[in-house]
């Protein structure tokens, strides 16, 4: 449904009637390389351990679930310090239905003043400013879409914003920032500096984790949707001062994570050596496709997460995204012109769209 043909009747707010919402193409494909998923699916072993603790759940779904998931929170705890060294409990970690909802938990509590975000960056911060009715300030990137950290410093001082967000590694462009640019932006930013850390897990960078002790208005959101190949579960975390976290307890719905998404992921971090054991596969992969999209006369941006955005094609990109869908691959058209995203797949999708697009271009 489009802004145009709402009913006079519906009371719709008029902020929300000129949206569309959000729709990445769920479409059949013989390639599906369009939401950044990992494509190995989990192992039977893993399955059926989900599966046995489910049954064993199901048994009280006549009771509410634990309503602070204090269980799951102290394993996501144990789960980033034994990743990034750090000493957290489940007083500095959230829990939601994807990061989506924590990103809407974090304009619920601190949007009372203005949210600044670096466009091209993930789509969803300002659509969840809008839902929200938090005033969201585009701010800008360099003609490569690469972050410029004095220009980012110079914007936040002047929009005096009670929320920063930062994608690195970047959706839709995968490039990242370092730490020592975190540094600097979290030295200079009042309010809330969130790192969205989505796709951490595909980059060397070290995680933005590391710094909450020292600054603790740096707010980390990490996802299992994603390197974590868990994204059917729906569970996002967020890594803070406890403070932070306090607040999310003020607008999270009473009971809003199930006892079943609590169990699959508690089961899941369990397996988290086996879930996570692909990264290395994928970027290699990602490394190859690069070396083959260029190789393809394409420009390709640098990538440190699960996705390559290209350009350099001469069709339009929703014309060129047909195409591709019409051979069984679906990409991304992220609406920015002359410019396509893919995910990385599995060796047959990554062979499939490389050679569907081979034929596309007519190379
Ligand atoms: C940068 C970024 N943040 C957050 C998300 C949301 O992920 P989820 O809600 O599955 O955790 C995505 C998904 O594409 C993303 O790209």
């Amino acid at each position: 449904m489009t802004a145009q043909n709402w009913p006079n009747w519906l009371p719709l707010r008029t902020n929300l009637r000129e949206l569309s919402p959000y729709g990445a193409p769920q479409l059949p494909a013989d390639a599906v390389m369009n939401t950044n998923e990992n494509p190995y699916a989990p192992s039977l072993q893993l399955a059926q351990a989900i599966s046995d603790r489910v049954k064993q759940v199901s048994q009280n779904l006549n009771r509410y679930p634990d309503r602070d998931a204090v269980v799951l929170r102290e394993k996501l705890a144990a789960f980033i310090n034994t990743l990034s060294g750090t000493a957290f409990t489940s007083s500095n970690v959230w829990a939601a239905n994807g990061s989506n909802e924590i990103i809407q938990s974090l304009f619920m509590a601190f949007g009372s003043g203005p949210v600044i975000g670096f466009t091209p960056s993930y789509s969803m911060h300002p659509l969840i400013a809008k839902t929200t009715q938090v005033q969201w300030i585009n701010g800008t990137r360099r003609a490569d879409f690469s972050l410029d950290i004095d220009s980012a410093i110079e914007q936040i001082r002047s929009a005096q914003p009670t929320l920063t967000f930062v994608t690195t590694p970047n959706n839709p462009t995968g490039s990242s920032i370092t730490l020592t640019e975190i540094i600097k932006l979290a030295e200079s930013t009042q309010g809330l500096l969130v790192i969205d850390e989505a796709y951490a897990e595909f980059s060397d960078e070290v995680s933005a984790v590391t710094l909450i002790e020292k600054y603790p208005h740096i707010v980390v959101i990490r996802t299992m949707s994603k390197a974590f190949a868990f994204a059917g579960a729906r569970l996002g975390y967020l890594i803070a001062n406890p403070a932070v976290i306090d607040a999310m307890f003020l607008v999270r719905l009473p009971y809003h994570l199930s006892a079943l998404t609590q169990a699959a992921a508690e089961v899941a971090l369990d397996f988290s050596e086996e879930l996570l054991g692909t990264v290395a596969q994928i970027r290699m992969a990602r490394d190859h496709m690069a070396q083959d999209l260029r190789a393809l006369g394409l420009t390709v941006l640098p990538s440190s997460a699960n996705f390559l955005l290209f350009t350099g094609f001469t069709a339009p990109a929703a014309q060129l995204w047909q195409s591709m869908l019409d051979r069984g691959v679906l990409i991304r058209d992220v609406g920015l012109l002359g410019h396509l995203r893919v995910t990385i797949g599995n060796e047959a999708e990554n062979k499939k769209f490389i050679d569907s697009l081979t034929a596309c271009l007519g190379v």
